[in-house]
């Protein structure tokens, strides 16, 4: 996470791998030599909310701070209309009749009219809005005597109204009521805000304002982003790793991630500050809460809906060690360890199951068919490892199949990684989860990373990583071509030993255009649109080709890790009956090539060739031009015993061929 920048500048040194560019290169590829199975988990997402990942990003809700529990109450809001005397608008606190969400909104009216007394919301960075679509509004809302009318407007940037309607509220006397109306949006805006007009006499109480889009994800009311997750579900990725990330850890134990906080009613989720709020002084961004509108619940959902293997990562009992660094004593480690054990009956449980019966009645009694957790996100040092073993026995005690994954702190290399990659191999640890933000030439010159790493022992979860064009955290950072070529060509690497790598996910997933503490990310939003950086574009080339079965490519012999700045990796597909080669050419010459098939007799007429790449390594997509790079798919014919092709400069190409 904080890291201190990179004090020397590497230059990028591509270019003087070119030298040779000239000869043909000769891949021989031994689809009759299986070397590994590729496993399903092999390329997946990384979810966390950082970024405006999840409040103001995948989770619809539009309307920011809605139940005035932010710490400064009004915080999003601003208070309309005149004459107004003092006391008409004041936040009043039930903490004892309800600790979850004490706060809501006391507005006293004087036979107000419309356009008298009312209240604004700025939405998170604005509110994106389109033409046609409907909207649906709700709040819940208390008032001894009715009847109060609210006027609801959606109004763009020239305060013009795009959409709007009205609600009547009846007397509910002590008891809070829920009510909702739709309406249809006029125009289309980017940065809209919400208004709400107050008529009548008397008190009104209000709490969780809502304003959600018809076009949520799967069309579930209250659901998620569609274009997001779509760009998820293209995908196709073989786990989704929730909720982080330091959010797990939280800056100390009172803010980590609680999952049983974050399921049943919404109204009863009790918010948080989002630590990444205020964690870096150059990106403040103190709108920041988990409201949880997301939960766990959600996030199993989510995993369900795009074919997903559901990664939840609990809490350890250590907050971030960059942070408060708080631990849990020992002897007061056990509600640490039962949330754990609670998580994987509240997943897979039996419907007569305590938490197995909450599932159900949650609405999924199927099990989500959780099969791996991580203990701890980024943790390092003895502290650490005494509280692994703690969870470890007791889960692996009850669940004895289930796997774990083990951090293996921030880095990939120095004092603490070695000291805890011996005490979790010594451990014989399921899965251990590695992180690298590294300059693209660690990511070059690292393709051969696990060739020489133990094969019966631990599986790795490249869990995080992210070529930095700039010092890790540095907010000049790109995600431009010569990043998404370095993490290609590492990939190579991943692939080449799926014997040993299980599973890899690029982080952080998405960022907002406005609201972003983290650079770089997989996907860039703002409120209407989101586009895939090249970074994407590889991860998406990785996931759809994953095949199931590794074979050797080698040139002289050789696995093709950087000779003449070439990478490459091959796989069977046994569903689609396809050879899979992925070459990365990160010269900037055209390498002609030729690939040998070994074990196949005779090769069809074509193949198919899908290629990702740009000239210029600092390029980018952009909201403008998001499919400056993306993969161009070709028909090539085969002539003889061998492909021939040309390796562009500066490129990954994925080269099908049928069996
Ligand atoms: O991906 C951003 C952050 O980087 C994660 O929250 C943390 O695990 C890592 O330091």
């Amino acid at each position: 996470m904080k890291r201190l920048p990179f004090i020397f500048f590497i230059p990028i040194v591509l270019f003087s791998f070119s030298a040779g560019a000239q000869n043909k290169k000769d891949f021989i590829v031994k689809v009759n030599a299986p070397k590994a199975q590729v496993q399903p988990t092999m390329w997946g997402v990384f979810f966390e909310d950082i970024n405006l990942g999840a409040d103001g990003g995948i989770y619809a809700e539009l309307i920011k701070n809605r139940s005035f529990e932010f710490t400064k109450p009004l915080m999003g809001w601003k208070i309309l209309g005149k004459p107004l005397t003092e006391g008409d608008f004041t936040i009043m606190n039930r903490s004892n009749i309800n600790s979850n969400n004490p706060r809501f909104l006391r507005v006293l009216l004087h036979n107000n009219i419309k356009g008298s007394a009312g209240l604004n919301n700025e939405g998170f960075r604005g509110m994106g809005i389109k033409k046609g679509l409907r909207y649906d509004f709700s709040l819940m809302y208390r008032q001894p005597v009715g009847n109060k009318k609210l006027y609801i407007e959606l109004v763009n940037n020239n305060n013009e109204i795009i959409g709007s309607t009205s609600l009547t509220l009846g007397a509910t006397a002590d008891e809070w009521k829920k009510q909702s109306v739709s309406f249809t949006a006029t125009d289309t805006a980017l940065k809209a805000t919400f208004n709400i007009w107050i008529e009548g006499d008397g008190l009104i109480d209000m709490d969780m304002v809502s304003l959600f889009p018809e076009d949520t994800w799967k069309k579930r009311p209250g659901g998620m982003r569609a274009d997001m997750i779509q760009l998820l579900a293209d995908m196709k990725p073989g786990f989704i790793r929730f909720p982080g990330g330091c959010i797990v850890e939280g800056f100390d134990l009172k803010g980590r991630y609680q999952w049983k906080k974050t399921i049943g009613p919404i109204e009863e989720r009790q918010l948080i500050i989002n630590r990444w709020n205020n964690e870096f002084a150059h990106r403040p961004t103190p709108d920041y809460f988990q409201t949880f509108g997301l939960g766990f619940f959600e996030y199993f959902q989510l995993a369900e809906d795009i074919g997903a293997a559901p990664l939840p990562i609990l809490n350890c009992g250590m907050a971030c060690q960059f942070n408060s660094a708080e631990l849990a004593s020992l002897d007061e480690l056990d509600p640490y360890v039962q949330d754990a054990l609670d998580l994987i009956e509240f997943a897979n449980g039996d419907t007569a199951s305590s938490w197995g019966k909450l599932r159900a009645a949650l609405g999924h009694p199927a099990s989500f068919n959780l099969k791996m957790m991580g203990v701890g996100n980024e943790n390092w040092g003895p502290q650490y490892v005494e509280r692994l073993k703690i969870f470890t026995k007791a889960i692996k005690a009850k669940y004895p199949d289930f796997k774990l994954v083990n951090s293996s702190g921030t880095d990939p290399n120095g004092e603490r990684f070695d000291y805890l990659n011996g005490e979790l191999w010594s451990m014989k640890a399921d899965i251990i989860d590695e992180h690298y933000y590294r300059k693209p030439e660690w990511f070059f010159s690292n393709a051969k990373r696990y060739d020489d790493y133990p094969r019966n022992g631990s599986k790795i979860f490249c869990g995080e990583y992210a070529a930095q064009s700039d010092y890790t955290v540095s907010p000049n950072n790109k995600n431009c071509w010569l990043t998404a070529l370095a993490e290609a060509a590492f990939m190579t690497g991943l692939e080449r030993n799926a014997d040993v790598v299980s599973m890899a996910s690029y982080a952080p997933l998405f960022a907002h255009v406005d609201g972003w503490q983290w650079t770089p990310d997989l996907i860039w939003v703002n409120n209407l649109q989101s586009y895939g950086t090249p970074d994407y574009y590889v991860q998406k080339l990785f996931s759809l080709n994953k095949g199931n079965t590794v074979i050797p490519v080698t040139i002289n012999n050789d696995v093709v890790a950087g000779q003449d700045s070439l990478y490459a990796s091959a796989v069977i597909d046994a569903h689609t009956k396809e050879v899979i080669i992925k070459i990365v050419n990160a010269s900037g010459k055209e390498q002609a090539s030729s690939i040998s098939l070994e074990g196949i007799k005779k090769l069809p007429a074509t193949a198919i060739l899908a290629v990702l790449k740009s000239d210029e390594l600092y390029s980018m997509n952009s909201f403008d031009n998001p499919q400056k790079i993306v993969p161009q798919e070709t028909l090539i014919s085969i002539k003889g015993k061998a492909i021939n092709f040309s390796a562009a400069p500066y490129s990954l190409t994925v080269i099908k061929v049928k069996m």
